[in-house]
């Protein structure tokens, strides 16, 4: 196996314990890496939400210490104990322990697990797929799930909530792309243009919602994907039309969800858990698949709206944290 292991390279390295958070650029050797079968020479890795969290020590997700951070990562496969892989494939992988368990994206090399090792998907560039990344993994899992559960669109609009983040700009896109009406929740007015450009056919001011405080209000909507969790998540709970779905994916706002029965009994809403880290291999790449074909997000130059180097994480971490960043920031290694 022709292993570049004594090479030095760099990556973006968190230590973080009970006691302490430090993380910061440091130089290691492939040999250093969590086991795996294919070491990736990485192109391309994204922040995500989780990865902002973990970066910056303000949410506990490593499960051991230290690890490269980032959730996401694409690149040329440099060596392989793997059969299934040779040299020079274009691979990426999301979720799946990176940054958690495992040596994570933000490094010149990442060995990952064959089996959670996805080739980029006809119809992707190494670029494009890390543009989705997580987060459009996300919003295209839950469009999953909602469908297999009985959504179409004909049964009416899709809300989406934290609709100018990184999840919510994709979502909004693949909405789109695959046929339904989208319709944005966002905290940002001056974002509202950028929304409709990316399909969004309303755009709802954070600020200006009123749910009603009974258990049943007025139906609004066929469905919602949230990334927002407690009184969004409650108040949608109360207006979604009989037998749609709502994709719980994010907690921005809150962990809480405070609802009653009545949605699920009177209206036959579903609530259904997106868990993207841990999705099933067959799902993950059958999703995977549409986002190279028929749900293919049409303004990913639009949606990656920074381009930075693993040196200016902890800035981007912050930024997103606060609430102020949009749309999806690419990392080039
Ligand atoms: N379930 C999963 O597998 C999975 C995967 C990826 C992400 N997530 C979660 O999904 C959420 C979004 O992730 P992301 O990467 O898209 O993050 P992001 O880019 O930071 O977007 C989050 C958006 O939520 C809105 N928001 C932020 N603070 C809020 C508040 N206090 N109240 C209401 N809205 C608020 C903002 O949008 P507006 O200003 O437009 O309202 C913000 O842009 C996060 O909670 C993340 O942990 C879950």
């Amino acid at each position: 196996m022709n292993t570049p292991g004594s090479q030095s390279f760099r990556a973006f390295r968190i230590h973080s314990d009970r006691e302490s958070h430090r993380a910061g650029i440091e130089e290691m050797r492939s040999d250093e890496l969590t086991p795996g079968e294919v070491l990736v020479k990485v192109a391309y890795s994204s922040v995500n939400y989780k990865d902002a969290l973990a970066g910056s020590g303000k949410g506990k997700i490593l499960r051991r210490s230290p690890l490269n951070g980032g959730i996401d990562v694409a690149g040329y496969v440099a060596a392989s104990t793997d059969p299934a892989f040779k040299e020079g494939d274009e691979v990426l992988c999301t979720g799946s322990g990176l940054s958690e368990t495992r040596d994570g994206g933000y490094a010149q090399y990442a060995r990952l697990e064959s089996k959670w090792t996805i080739r980029l998907p006809a119809g992707l560039t190494l670029r494009e797929s890390m543009i989705i990344g997580t987060a459009g993994f996300t919003a295209a899992l839950s469009l999953y799930r909602m469908q297999q559960n009985g959504q179409t669109a004909e049964l009416g609009p899709i809300v989406v909530t934290g609709a100018s983040g990184g999840v919510g700009s994709l979502a909004i896109d693949i909405l789109t792309r695959a046929g339904y009406e989208a319709h944005a929740i966002s905290g940002k007015l001056e974002h509202f243009d950028d929304l409709i450009a990316l399909g969004a056919k309303q755009c709802i001011s954070r600020k200006d919602l009123y749910w009603g405080q009974r258990p049943l209000e007025t139906s609004r909507w066929a469905g919602a994907i949230d990334n927002v969790g407690g009184d969004m998540l409650s108040g949608l709970t109360r207006v979604i039309h009989p037998y749609g779905n709502i994709a719980c994916c994010g907690n921005a706002a809150s962990i809480d969800l405070a609802t009653t029965v009545m949605p699920l009994i009177i209206r036959g809403v579903s609530l259904l858990g997106i868990a993207s880290a841990g999705t099933a291999r067959d799902i993950r790449d059958a999703v995977w698949q549409h986002l190279g074909s028929d749900w293919r997000p049409a303004h990913l130059d639009r949606i990656a709206t920074r381009e930075v180097g693993i040196d200016a994480l902890p800035s981007v971490f912050d930024d997103l944290l606060a609430g102020g960043s949009s749309g999806r920031t690419l990392v080039t290694l």
